[in-house]
């Protein structure tokens, strides 16, 4: 069977959920790529995707990527950040790819910094246990 190929693909409006991006795609040996260069996913690509939480634009960022790749039978994983930590946004994100067809593997969410609130998020904690994750999800 051919080796997986794995990509990290995310949106961030302001650098949280890049930083998650950047810890899994560390963990897996990948460049975390920003959506905004990204148009074509690899062919049976095992694919991470993550994005912020922004009002009622969950999963925003990421549509274009989602609508115009196929995701029939793909493995995907999910990550995102919000303000109030509860995983609204991968929520909405799972919702997109389940709709296309992808296989869901996981997901990571955890808080992100909003203007003065949550300073320090995502913490070292955050970040080690979103490597955690990727390690854990990508041995399926
Ligand atoms: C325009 C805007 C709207 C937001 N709305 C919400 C919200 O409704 N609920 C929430 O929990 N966090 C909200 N946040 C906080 C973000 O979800 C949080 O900062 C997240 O980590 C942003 O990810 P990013 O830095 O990758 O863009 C908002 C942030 C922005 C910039």
């Amino acid at each position: 069977m051919a080796p997986t190929v794995f990509e990290v693909i995310y949106y961030s409006l302001t650098g949280n959920t890049k930083k998650v991006a950047e810890a899994i795609a560390s963990e897996l040996d990948v460049a975390a790529e920003d959506v905004k260069t990204k148009d074509k996913l690899a062919e049976n690509s095992f694919v991470f995707l993550g994005a912020g939480l922004y009002g009622p634009l969950r999963g925003w960022g990421l549509k274009r990527l989602i609508d115009r790749n196929d995701f029939d039978g793909r493995k995907v994983a999910l990550f995102g950040t919000s303000g109030e930590g509860k995983g609204k946004e991968v929520e909405a994100l799972k919702e997109a790819v389940a709709a296309k067809g992808a296989e869901v593997a996981g997901s990571f969410f955890c808080r992100g910094r909003f203007l003065f609130l949550k300073r320090d998020h995502p913490t070292s904690k955050d970040l080690g246990n979103a490597r955690t994750f990727a390690r854990e999800v990508a041995k399926d």
